[in-house]
């Protein structure tokens, strides 16, 4: 399917499918039996919050939220705006954002803003790839997967222009793809 485009085989799936179950560990643990809303943040965290929300053994919601960086590209220009709101109020329950991953920092610092003022009684945030080394504001997720090098990762739910969502392990994108 795709061949040259792809580096290498950055997480497995089975490394994957571990953590996932070890992440759903933890919050059914840290919520104890406390109703959860998860919010998914679409596109790129559909696919590792399908797999998510089945490892949580509490009363769980769902969610969808879409917001899109202005921009494009390989780097968000910082700014960020609404594509598509919560289909239901939050004031009062516990609400876990799930992201694929954090990179400026800038999509979820938005995000928990815009979010914190609806009054939820929890506000915290699940994602499952972390690059620290490409924060451009401070931010911290409370759940995360893996934290990774400054790599063009695609697959399990990643892009690259909207394609290799359906990866199954997350990849390593080859940089003669985006003249990296
Ligand atoms: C990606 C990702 C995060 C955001 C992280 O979304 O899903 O939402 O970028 O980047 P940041 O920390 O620099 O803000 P993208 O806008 O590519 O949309 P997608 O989820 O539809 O792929």
């Amino acid at each position: 399917m795709y061949g040259k485009e792809i580096k290498k085989v950055l997480i497995t799936k089975e490394e994957i499918a571990s953590r996932v179950r070890e992440l759903g560990e933890q919050i059914t643990l840290d919520y104890r039996g406390e109703p959860i809303t998860l919010v998914c943040t679409l596109r790129g965290a559909s696919v590792f919050f399908a797999d998510l929300i089945r490892q949580i053994k509490c009363d769980v919601e769902i969610d969808f939220i879409a917001v899109s960086s202005y921009g494009g590209g390989t780097n968000t220009s910082g700014e960020v705006k609404m594509v598509k709101d919560l289909s239901s109020p939050i004031q009062g329950k516990n609400i876990i954002i799930v992201e694929d991953i954090i990179d400026s920092g800038v999509t979820l610092s938005y995000l928990k803003k815009l979010l914190e003022a609806r009054q939820p009684r929890s506000l915290k945030v699940c994602s499952l790839l972390d690059k620290p080394s490409r924060r451009k504001v401070e931010f911290e997720g409370d759940y995360i997967g893996f934290s990774i090098e400054n790599e063009y990762v695609v697959g399990y739910g990643l892009d690259y222009n909207q394609h290799m969502r359906n990866l199954p392990e997350v990849c390593v994108l080859a940089p003669e793809v985006y003249g990296g």
